[in-house]
């Protein structure tokens, strides 16, 4: 985390990591001047939080059928893997915390809230949502801000199918998204790392996008809780951090939202976050990354990131004429 009110989150760290995995992330934190995302460190918390955690997935089946059009061919990340090392603060800031403290999180009931500027406001219980549209499986490119990505089978639909059906006013021009904030279910909520609750936001094109999935399931399962249960967004060309998981609100707004990291550190994450090698983060470059699961160490050869995570020809018209660099 960068020099702002917040307390450094190697605090939470401490009470909830074994000794030696803390003092060697503690150091290289501080090495890389604090902060919580800490990009090129990623290799060393991949080796140890995959090495002490046993994942657990839903257990649930969920059938959707691949959309052809949207499924990368690349290899698919370790299923052990994407349900292991998670970015979850709501459950420690530990990439192996989500896995081992999610259990705590109650994904029935569910509900989900449409509001705001739209002329059809409805709060969806979860079962209801999941039968709005056919359920797809897509296969996507996840790029995180620290430095690493993954590729996985995601379940869900274009998040623009419920975004038709509460039909958004002329005034309405950005999506927020608002997800669960429950101390009684999360323990990570009692550190404030981010101002609770996670809050992330779109455009309202962009959310409209038919790549931005509403999410609610990978490998032919419901969502493990540990990676966003029961729903979550999924935007394959921004960076991971964008796509907020177990959401209970989406709100349609004429401003832009306030999102989490953005609040922050504002000069670190803007709101557009988009994938790309030409805007470095001020504390670490954005040029390449490191497939997870191809090995974890300084040696392991890393990958160039494509602009726009690879999504370029769908994605690029979005921001004709947009300065990049500015609207970072
Ligand atoms: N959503 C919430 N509510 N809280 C979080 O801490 N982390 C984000 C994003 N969504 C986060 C979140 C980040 S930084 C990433 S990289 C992705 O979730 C990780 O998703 P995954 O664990 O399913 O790979």
């Amino acid at each position: 985390m960068n020099q702002h009110s917040k307390p450094d989150p190697t605090i939470v760290a401490s009470q909830i990591t074994p000794r030696d995995v803390f003092e060697q992330r503690r150091t290289l934190i501080r090495a890389a001047a604090a902060g919580a995302f800490g990009a090129t460190l990623a290799p060393f918390f991949a080796r140890s939080a995959l090495a002490q955690t046993t994942p657990a997935g839903s257990g649930t089946k969920l059938a959707a059928t691949r959309n052809a059009q949207y499924a990368l061919m690349e290899a698919q990340s370790r299923y052990k893997d994407v349900t292991s090392y998670n970015n979850f603060y709501e459950f420690g800031t530990d990439k192996a915390d989500p896995a081992k403290y999610a259990k705590s999180l109650i994904t029935r009931p569910w509900t989900l809230a449409v509001e705001g500027l739209v002329k059809k406001p409805k709060v969806y219980d979860i079962d209801e949502l999941l039968k709005l549209a056919p359920l797809e499986e897509r296969i996507y490119r996840l790029r995180c801000v620290e430095g690493w990505s993954m590729v996985i089978p995601w379940i869900g639909f274009s998040l623009a199918e419920l975004i038709r059906r509460v039909e958004p006013t002329g005034s309405a021009k950005y999506v927020e998204f608002v997800s669960l904030a429950d101390k009684k279910q999360m323990p990570g909520l009692a550190v404030p790392v981010l101002d609770w609750p996670y809050v992330e936001g779109l455009r309202l094109d962009e959310a409209m996008h038919p790549l931005t999935l509403l999410t609610f399931g990978l490998y032919g399962e419901v969502l493990p809780k540990q990676n966003g249960a029961p729903v979550r967004i999924t935007v394959p060309w921004k960076y991971g951090f964008k796509s907020a998981k177990s959401i209970v609100r989406i709100r349609f707004t004429e401003t832009e939202p306030k999102t989490s990291w953005h609040v922050s550190a504002p000069t670190e994450y803007g709101f557009y976050s988009n994938v790309n090698p030409g805007v470095d983060h001020p504390r670490w470059s954005q040029f390449s990354e490191h497939r997870i699961g191809e090995g974890a160490s300084l040696f392991t050869p890393t990958r160039k990131t494509l602009m726009f995570n690879g999504y370029g020809e769908q994605v690029a018209s979005l921001y004709a004429g947009m300065d990049l660099k500015k609207f970072f």
